[in-house]
């Protein structure tokens, strides 16, 4: 498990746009953005689902999901890799509704967490020079 550090939660609670990538049962990509990405926790992202079927069906037979976060104007970002989750009920689903809710987001009924496994620092190659 990685632990988040306080510039992957700033940028992330800041940004709240996750490219979320899953993989399909014929192997191919799937990536749709999530407008609802938040970190939960100092090990977990989460992102809620709201009209995303190919990522629900996708998650159900293979938790493996990477997620992009990205600062345009920064031009950075950071590439999380992880299991998914999908919860419609319990404390977890409770605690997501309250964030959403602190971020003004209402009628969340599902949400993906996202234990993420590895971390890793996304920057432009104007930072090169
Ligand atoms: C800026 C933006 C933010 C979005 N945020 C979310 C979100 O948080 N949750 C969600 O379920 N759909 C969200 N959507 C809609 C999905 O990305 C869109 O319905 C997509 O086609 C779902 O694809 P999928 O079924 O392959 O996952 C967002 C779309 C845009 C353009």
């Amino acid at each position: 498990m990685t632990t988040l550090t306080e510039d992957m939660k700033s940028l992330v609670n800041t940004q709240k746009m996750g490219f979320v990538a899953t993989v399909s049962s014929d192997g191919s990509p799937n990536l749709s953005p999530k407008g609802t990405t938040l970190t939960f926790d100092d090990e977990t992202l989460v992102f809620s689902l709201i009209n995303s079927d190919n990522t629900l069906t996708n998650l159900k037979s293979n938790p493996k999901v990477e997620i992009n976060v990205v600062d345009p104007q920064e031009q950075k970002g950071f590439k999380f890799s992880g299991d998914a989750t999908i919860h419609t009920e319990g404390e977890q689903l409770d605690k997501a509704v309250s964030m959403y809710k602190d971020n003004g987001v209402t009628n969340i009924n599902t949400i993906v967490l996202v234990k993420v496994n590895s971390a890793v620092e996304l920057a432009s190659p104007k930072y090169d020079a």
